[in-house]
C-alpha cells in the first residue's frame, strides 16, 4: 500500500456533567489526513489546509505527526518515508475535538498504511498524546469518541479505562458554533481545582442519571440530568449569549443543552431529528440578535468513529 487516507469526525466533549468522562462523535464535520508513502525516510507535511496558516508544518510540533512518531517508534521502525496532507475541516480552539479529530485521523492513517498492527483501541494512547501537545492536557474525551464512536466513558485516566454505553436510535446533536474562539488550555487554566462536597454530590447524580437515562432510553431522566454545577458555569462567562442560546435551545424541544467541549461551541442534545433542527434554529437567531455568526450542525450520534477512505 503506498497511499492511505482517513476522516475523523469532530465531537462533543463533556456532554454537560462528564467533564473530562464523557463524550460522543458526531458524522459531520471530520478532518482528513493523507499518507504517501516516499523512498526518503521520514515524515513530511507537504500541505494543510483550513487551518488560516496557523499550525506548525515541521513534522516534530505539529500534533497530528507527532502522534504518527510515537506511534512508529514504538513499533521500532525508523526507515519510514511518508508525506502527509491535513485537511482540516473546522475550526481551531471550537470545541468540536478539531486538535483530537486531526490526531485521530492521523494515527488511523499510519496504522493502516502499515498494515494495521495496532487495534483501534490500542492507537488511543497516541492520539491522547497529541492532545496534550495541542492543550497541554491529554484527556480523551474528544479523542476516544473520534476513534471508537458511540457515547465513550472514561471510568479511569490511570490505568486508562474506556468504554462505550448504548444510546437512544433517535437521540440527536445539535451543535452550534459561534464565531469566536477559545483556546482549551485557557479554558482550563480558569477552573477551579477544589469542589465542593454539595456540588460534587450533585454532579455525581447527573452523572449516573445521564448514563442510566442513555442506556433505559429515558429521555425525561436524560433531560433532567444534564445539568453541570462545577465546569459549565465557570465557563459560561466566556460564550456570549450563553444562557440565552441555553434557553432558546430547551424551549424550543432540546433535552438539555451545554457547552461542547471546551467551548465556544454549544451542544442540545434531542429526542429525534425535527427537535435536533429546531433547537439548532433557536440556538442560532439567539447568538444572531447578538451579531455573532454561527454554523450549525445537526446529526445523529456516530457509531463508527473514524474511517479509512
Ligand atoms: N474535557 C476537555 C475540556 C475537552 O473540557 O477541557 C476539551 O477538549
Amino acid at each position: 500500500m503506498n497511499s492511505v487516507k482517513a476522516f475523523a469526525p469532530a465531537t462533543v466533549a463533556n456532554v454537560s456533567c462528564g467533564f473530562d468522562i464523557f463524550g460522543f462523535a458526531i458524522q459531520e464535520p471530520g478532518d482528513t489526513v493523507e499518507l504517501y508513502k516516499r523512498d526518503e525516510p521520514g515524515i513530511v507535511i507537504t500541505d494543510i489546509t483550513g487551518d488560516e496558516g496557523r499550525l506548525p508544518r515541521q513534522a516534530e510540533k505539529n500534533s497530528v505527526t507527532v502522534v504518527m512518531l510515537a506511534l512508529l517508534k514504538h513499533l521500532g521502525i525508523s526507515d519510514l518515508g511518508c508525506e502527509v496532507v491535513l485537511r482540516k475541516n473546522m475550526p481551531l480552539g471550537s470545541g468540536m475535538g478539531s486538535s483530537a479529530a486531526s490526531a485521530v485521523a492521523g494515527v488511523v492513517a499510519m496504522n493502516e498504511l502499515l498494515g494495521n498492527p495496532l487495534s483501534r483501541k490500542e492507537l488511543l494512547p497516541f492520539a491522547m498524546e497529541g492532545e496534550r501537545i495541542a492543550s497541554g492536557s491529554a484527556h480523551a474525551d474528544n479523542v476516544g469518541p473520534s476513534l471508537l464512536g458511540g457515547f465513550v466513558v472514561i471510568r479511569s485516566y490511570n490505568p486508562l479505562d474506556i468504554f462505550t454505553i448504548p444510546v437512544p436510535d433517535d437521540l440527536c446533536c445539535t451543535l452550534v458554533h459561534p464565531d469566536i474562539e477559545i483556546n482549551t488550555k485557557d479554558a482550563r487554566f480558569i477552573l477551579r481545582n477544589e469542589v465542593s462536597l454539595k456540588n460534587t454530590i450533585a454532579q455525581m447524580g447527573n452523572v449516573a442519571g445521564l448514563v442510566a437515562g442513555l442506556m433505559k432510553a429515558d429521555y425525561d431522566l436524560i433531560s433532567r440530568s444534564m445539568v453541570d454545577v462545577i465546569i459549565e458555569p465557570v465557563r459560561a462567562i466566556l460564550i456570549p449569549e450563553f444562557k440565552n442560546v441555553k434557553q432558546a435551545a430547551i424551549s424550543n424541544g432540546a433535552l438539555g443543552c451545554s457547552i461542547s467541549g471546551a467551548g465556544p461551541s454549544m451542544f442540545a442534545l434531542s429526542r429525534g431529528i425535527e427537535n435536533a433542527k429546531n433547537a439548532g434554529k433557536a440556538m442560532q437567531e439567539r447568538f444572531a440578535s447578538a451579531g455573532i455568526d454561527s454554523a450549525v450542525h445537526v446529526s445523529g450520534i456516530n457509531q463508527g468513529g473514524a474511517v479509512v477512505l
